[in-house]
């Protein structure tokens, strides 16, 4: 173990002053509810703070206790959701709801390893609600917090082997002051001042004593394993609207990408480059039209992989014409706001072509 000494006064001290006033957040010795500190957790996976803040807000408004969220239907709670992505992410929380009201009585359990019997709950989340909403001197580790740690402890490992290791850092340094305020400091002064690119390190209260500053190498850590590229997968998305304006969506499959969600029918995204055949992927569509396909396609980045979607668009007089339809789904006037990322894409990119 490394001598360097972390000295988590300072770190108060910088969060008294600059850290965020969040609306689930409260500031040491008041906990926030366990609800709002665990709801806010989920969004934050994969989501930036500024994105989270009114689906947060809307979520409360809604369903203001746990209870209220675990009788919604889970439609509403995915169409409240959309535009957060990583739907399996809106799934669990409802799950975890009817889990926490049925099994807990409401009220939310409080160790580390009670909170991970709960549905899309890790280790870093059950971490941060014990120490958050319950006080407990829990380790929590998230990507911003590893980076300082990597930094600080110049931490040569790279990830996520490093992970131990700095779950080790993080336990030996954490104070026993402030145990709610302790690791939501690090998350800001992560976010403001030890960030990927271009940290501010003349403002840094423990650069003098930070390894990877003394070495100059701060943008070197945490150090991340070789790189694999991401692989572009194709497909193609049918997008039939009526003369009244409205379109024909499915219902996707409850398991798999975007459960749940409401879609254009597609071919799905399964295939690789070169053996997609769009003029062949046509046979494909939800029923025989004049699909026209659009010269430009649609691009969308999910964590593992990129998708190329194509579009093919057809004005269908649904009474008359939708003979041979191949699977279940409605017309429907779209809302962007009800649809996922990837959908909104096809159905701007559709619009402009109709
Ligand atoms: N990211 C994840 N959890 C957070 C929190 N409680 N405060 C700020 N950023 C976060």
């Amino acid at each position: 173990m490394t001598e360097r000494v972390f000295a988590s006064t300072a770190l108060f001290s910088w969060y008294d002053q600059h850290g965020r006033d969040l609306p689930w957040r409260r500031r040491w010795p008041e906990l926030a509810p366990a609800y709002h500190v665990w709801l806010s957790e989920i969004m934050l996976q994969q989501t930036v703070v500024t994105t989270v803040i009114p689906y947060f807000l809307d979520f409360i408004r809604r369903w203001p206790r746990i209870e209220d969220l675990a009788c919604a239907p889970l439609d509403d709670v995915l169409a409240a959701w959309a535009g957060l992505g990583y739907y399996a992410r809106a799934r669990n929380l409802h799950k975890a709801a009817k889990f926490v009201a049925d099994e807990w009585g409401g009220e939310f359990p409080q160790t580390s390893d009670e909170l991970r019997t709960l549905a899309g709950v890790g280790p870093y989340t059950a971490g941060a609600i014990s120490a958050i909403a319950f006080g407990q001197r829990s380790v929590v580790v998230d990507g911003n917090i590893e980076r300082v740690m990597a930094r600080f402890f110049g931490v040569s490992t790279p990830l996520p082997a490093a992970k131990t290791e700095i779950g080790r850092h993080y336990a030996a340094i954490m104070p026993d002051k402030r145990p709610s305020d302790f690791p939501q400091a690090l998350m800001d002064f992560a976010n403001a001042v030890c960030t990927p690119k271009g940290a501010n390190c003349q403002s840094c209260p423990f650069a003098d004593r930070c390894a990877a500053f003394a070495a100059g190498t701060v943008e070197a850590f945490p150090v991340k394993p070789a790189k694999k590229a991401k692989e572009t997968r194709r497909g193609i998305a049918f997008v039939a609207r009526s003369h009244s304006g409205e379109a024909f969506l499915i219902r996707r499959q409850d398991s798999g990408m975007l459960g749940g969600m409401l879609a254009f029918p597609s071919t799905g995204w399964a295939t690789r480059g070169e053996i997609f055949d769009s003029e062949a992927a046509l046979t494909a569509a939800p029923f025989p039209a004049a699909w026209r396909r659009l010269d430009t396609s649609v691009q969308h980045v999910f964590t593992h992989f990129a998708v190329e979607m194509e579009v093919a668009v057809a004005d269908i007089d649904p009474k008359a014409d939708v003979a041979g339809l191949t699977i279940p789904g409605d017309w429907r006037s779209v809302r962007p706001a009800d649809l996922p990322s990837l959908m909104r894409k096809v159905w701007k990119a559709a619009q402009t072509a109709m």
